[in-house]
């Protein structure tokens, strides 16, 4: 019999990937979405005649108890968040009903409707913040410095505790930032590939940025999503870090994006005050010795790659 996947948040750029690296290797994919007076597709337009649909919400118990019972998965894959570092300054409490509070009200559906089950929790390296040591592994302590980040820490702490309070099979992934051509366009890195896909093509004239010298260990979505599933191939319930070992600047980013298309960055990016953030993460760098020695995982693009194929497809998007 095939397996049985649950996703939240499949609407989401990881949600997509997951679901059709599930469905390839044959699993029954379930998604969650919520309500929305617009369908919001985009991303799993191609695959959702393959995904069964289930209405439900992290604000609202009895629609994930609801979608848990009717889904009765296997594994449950809890993507869904507020994931926006910004958003969660402007809608804390919003953000910590989605980002954290929702954790539990997944964690305690399953425990109520499928406690068999084995649970994914998406957490982050935001987590690390003003970070402790460099580069950070699963042991590394956390100084979180966004309400996101807050809010994730407790997701995190939740998941381990229900671990070990009720045995459940709850694995925590501490995932370094990942990207991707389906990357939302407000995140730097798809803000960056767009930007200069509007202003080779003569759409635009400049792009208006925050800080230019933090750093991020930026990987591709699509393989991170595959140390996902490994985990919950995995014996036991444990915590990983997802990340490339290598970091990278904001300037590094722009360099490669803008010399794809043979623009200088320097004549096109300006710092905009609206974009910095009241307090930032300056630098992360993650260990994967863990993930690449018990789940054999390891990434396949590189940062160049990953840059490339971005602007590439936002140039191929605006018609050029
Ligand atoms: P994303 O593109 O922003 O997707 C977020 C998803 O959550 C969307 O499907 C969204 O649905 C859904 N959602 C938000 N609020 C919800 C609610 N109240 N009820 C139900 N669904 C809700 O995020 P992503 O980049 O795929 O990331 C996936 C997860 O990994 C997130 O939890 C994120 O915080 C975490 N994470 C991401 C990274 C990264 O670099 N991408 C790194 C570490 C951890 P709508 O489409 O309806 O808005
Ligand atoms: N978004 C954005 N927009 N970021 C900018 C800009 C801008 O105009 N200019 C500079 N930056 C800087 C931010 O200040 C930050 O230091 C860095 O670029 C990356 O910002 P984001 O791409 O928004 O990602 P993030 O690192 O804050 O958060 C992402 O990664 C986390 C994992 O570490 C999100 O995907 C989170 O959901 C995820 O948990």
């Amino acid at each position: 019999m095939a397996k049985r996947a649950l996703i939240t948040g499949i609407t989401g750029q990881d949600g997509s990937y997951l679901a059709e690296y599930l469905l390839d290797l044959g699993y029954d994919v379930f998604g969650m979405v919520r309500r929305s007076s617009t369908e919001n597709l985009e991303r799993i337009d191609h695959i959702k005649n393959d995904i069964e649909f289930m209405q439900a919400d992290l604000l609202d118990q009895a629609s994930l108890d609801k979608a848990m019972d009717t889904s009765r998965p296997d594994e449950i894959y809890n993507l869904a968040a507020q994931s926006f570092v910004p958003t969660s300054w402007s809608q804390p409490v919003l953000t910590a009903e989605f980002t954290g509070l929702g954790v539990t009200r997944i964690l305690e559906s399953m425990r109520n409707f499928a406690p068999e089950a084995k649970f994914y929790q998406a957490s982050s390296s935001e987590m690390y913040g003003k970070v402790r040591e460099v580069p950070q592994n699963e042991l590394t302590p956390f100084h979180p410095r966004s309400p996101y980040a807050v809010a994730k820490a407790y997701g995190h702490h939740i998941t381990v505790n229900y671990r070990e309070s009720y045995g459940l099979f709850a694995a925590s992934g501490i995932l370094f930032n990942h990207e991707s051509p389906r990357r939302g366009r407000e995140f730097v890195t798809r803000k960056i590939t767009d930007g200069v896909a509007r202003i080779k093509l003569g759409m635009a004239e400049k792009l208006a940025l925050g800080t230019l010298d933090a750093q991020r260990d930026w990987g591709y979505a699509g393989d991170y999503v595959r140390a996902m599933h490994l985990m919950l191939q995995h014996d036991q319930p444990d915590d990983f870090v997802v990340a490339t070992g290598q970091t990278h600047s904001v300037r590094n980013f722009l360099e490669v994006a803008f010399n794809h298309v043979g623009l200088n960055y320097e004549d096109y990016v300006v710092q905009d005050p609206r974009y910095m953030r009241p307090a930032e993460v300056d630098q992360l760098i993650g260990d994967n010795s863990k993930a690449r020695q018990i789940l054999g995982w390891e990434p396949t693009v590189s940062f160049e790659q990953l840059v490339t194929m971005m602007v590439d497809s936002d140039l191929q998007l605006l018609g050029g």
